[in-house]
C-alpha cells in the first residue's frame, strides 16, 4: 500500500486527487488542505485514507502530519506550499515528493530569475524585457515600446498583479504610473517590475511531467484569464479552459506543440546548468502562440488550476506511477497516455467574483446529473456546513468539465451539467463555443498573415 500525499484543495487538487484514486496500484490519498474541499476529503475517505485541515504554506506542519502517517510519495499542488519550500522539507524527511524543491520552483515564484536565466542560456522564445528597482528607468523602457507592454511584479501574485497595455493600461503613462506603484508597494513581495514587449498571438498552456532531462508533454490547454464573456473585465486565476480530441489546438499545429515543449525542455536544461539541480514535478508553461511561434509568458512550477482538471479528466495511464517515475527520473511518454478525447472545463464562481465575491452563499449540486451530461465535477472553494450544506467561500466554486469527441460536444455537455449546481454562481458560457474557437483560430490567422 502506498500513502500518497496531496498537498492543496483547489479544483486542480480535485482533479489530481481522483487520478490518484484512480491508480492501479493500491493506494491510499492523504489530503493536507488549506481548507476543506469536500470532493478530496470523500475520495480520501472512500479509498481508505484520510484528510486534514492546516496551513499548506507551513513546511513544518505538512512534514509533521506526512511523517505521522507513515507517506511515502508526495505531490504539492499549488505555488504557496512550493515556494515555501514544502517539497524540500519532505524530501529532507526521506518522503518522494513528485514536486519541484524551492530552488527550481523559482523558475515561477521570480519571474525575474526566470527571465535572466532564459536569457543567459540563450533559451528561444523569449520577449525583450527589463527588470527595474525604479520607476525613472522602467519608464524609459516603456516609451521606447510606445507603451506596448506588459507590466508585471517580480514575486508571486496568482496571476492577478499582471497588467498589459490596450487591456488593462491605457498608454504609456499609465503603465509608468502602474510600474511604480508594483515598486513602491513591493507588489508580489520583490521591490522591482518587471517591463516585458507586449506579446501579440493567441495563448495557449502546454504542461509536461518532467523529470531531469526527460519531459513527456500533455495535450496542450487554452484558459481564459478574464472574469467575463468576451474577454473582458478583470484578470482571475482562469475562468475555464479547454482542450482538443488531438491533444493540439484549433490554432495550434504539431509544429507550433513542438517548439513550445522544446523551450521548456531548453529552460529545464538552463535551470540544471545554473544550479545543479534536476527538475522533477509538472512543469507549466505559458505561451503566446505569435506570428514567430510559441513565445514564453511564464512558467508554473505546478498544474494549472483549471487546465490540470482539462488533462487528468482524460489521462489514461497511471498518475501514480507517472508520479513515481518523476521521483525516479524515469518519466517517459507511456506516462503520458491521454484519451482522444476533447474537454470543457467551465469555472463556476460567486456572483461578484473577483472583486467583491459573495461569500457564503448556499449552492447546491446534482452530481448523477452532471454525470449522465457527460460531465465531471471537481470542488474549489466551498464549504461544507456540519449539516451538508455546501457554501461559496469567494474564490473559484467548482470546476465542470465537459468529455466529448468534439470540443463542440464538450462545450455543450459542460454547459448542461453547468444547469444542475444551483445557487448565486456565474461562468463564462462562451468558453468552448464554435463561436469563441473561431474567433481564436481567425485571429491567429490574421496574426500569421501579418507577420509574413
Ligand atoms: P502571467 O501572470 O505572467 O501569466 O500574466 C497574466 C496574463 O497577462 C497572461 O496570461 C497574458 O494574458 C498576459 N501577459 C503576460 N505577459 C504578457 C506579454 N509579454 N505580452 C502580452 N500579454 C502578456
Ligand atoms: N491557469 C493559470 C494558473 O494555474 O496559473
Amino acid at each position: 500500500m502506498v500513502k500518497v500525499l496531496l498537498v492543496g484543495n483547489g479544483g486542480r487538487e480535485h482533479a489530481m486527487a481522483s487520478a490518484i484514486c484512480r491508480s492501479g496500484e493500491s493506494v491510499s490519498l492523504c489530503a493536507f488542505m488549506g481548507s476543506n474541499n469536500p470532493g478530496i476529503a470523500r475520495l480520501a475517505k472512500q479509498n481508505g485514507g484520510e484528510s486534514v485541515v492546516g496551513s499548506v504554506s507551513s513546511p513544518e506542519s505538512v512534514a509533521k502530519w506526512a511523517e505521522s502517517r507513515g507517506i511515502g510519495l508526495a505531490v504539492i499542488g499549488p505555488e504557496s506550499a512550493l515556494e515555501a519550500g514544502v517539497a524540500d522539507r519532505l524530501s529532507e524527511n526521506g518522503v518522494r515528493c513528485a514536486s519541484p524543491l524551492k530552488s527550481a520552483a523559482r523558475l515561477e515564484s521570480d519571474k525575474s530569475f526566470c527571465r535572466n536565466l532564459m536569457k543567459k542560456y540563450g533559451v528561444p522564445g523569449q520577449p525583450e524585457f527589463g527588470i527595474f528597482p525604479d520607476g525613472a528607468k522602467a519608464g524609459e523602457m516603456i516609451r521606447r515600446l510606445g507603451g506596448n507592454v506588459a507590466v508585471k511584479p517580480a514575486g508571486l501574485t496568482a496571476g492577478k498583479g499582471v497588467k498589459v497595455s490596450g487591456v488593462h493600461l491605457k498608454d504609456a503613462a499609465e503603465a509608468e504610473a502602474y510600474a511604480r506603484e508594483v515598486i513602491d508597494n513591493s507588489i508580489g513581495g520583490i521591490r522591482a517590475v518587471l517591463v516585458e514587449e507586449k506579446l501579440e498571438g493567441e495563448e495557449f498552456t502546454l504542461q509536461a511531467f518532467v523529470s531531469g532531462s526527460r519531459i513527456v508533454g500533455m495535450p496542450a490547454v487554452q484558459d481564459h484569464k478574464l472574469a467575463f464573456e468576451g474577454d473582458r473585465g478583470p484578470n482571475t486565476g482562469g475562468m475555464g479552459s479547454y482542450s482538443d480530441a488531438n491533444h493540439l489546438l484549433p490554432f495550434v499545429g504539431r509544429g507550433d506543440y513542438d517548439e513550445g515543449l522544446e523551450i521548456m525542455r531548453k529552460a529545464v536544461f538552463a535551470l540544471k546548468r545554473e544550479t545543479g539541480e534536476d527538475y522533477r514535478g509538472v512543469l507549466y508553461g505559458q505561451f503566446m502562440l505569435t506570428g514567430k511561434g510559441p513565445e514564453l509568458i511564464e512558467f508554473n512550477a505546478r498544474f494549472g488550476d483549471p487546465e490540470a482538471m482539462n488533462v487528468l479528466s482524460v489521462l489514461e495511464s497511471d498518475y501514480v506511477e507517472a508520479l513515481e517515475r518523476m521521483v525516479d527520473g524515469t518519466v517517459s511518454q507511456k506516462d503520458a497516455r491521454f484519451a482522444g478525447k476533447a474537454t470543457v472545463c467551465k469555472y463556476l464562481v460567486p456572483s461578484g467574483y473577483p472583486d467583491s465575491p459573495k461569500k457564503g452563499a448556499p449552492i447546491t449540486v446534482d452530481e448523477r446529473r452532471i454525470g449522465e451530461a457527460g460531465a465531471r465535477l471537481y470542488f474549489g472553494a466551498v464549504h461544507e456546513s456540519p449539516d451538508g450544506r455546501l457554501l461559496t467561500t469567494g474564490s473559484r466554486t467548482a470546476g465542470i468539465v465537459g468529455v466529448a469527441d468534439g470540443i463542440g460536444g464538450a462545450e455543450a455537455a459542460a454547459e448542461r451539467a453547468c444547469s444542475f449546481v444551483r445557487g448565486d454562481v456565474f461562468h463564462r458560457r462562451d468558453i468552448g463555443t464554435a463561436a469563441l474557437v473561431a474567433r481564436r483560430v481567425e485571429h491567429m490567422a490574421r496574426i500569421r498573415g501579418r507577420s509574413r
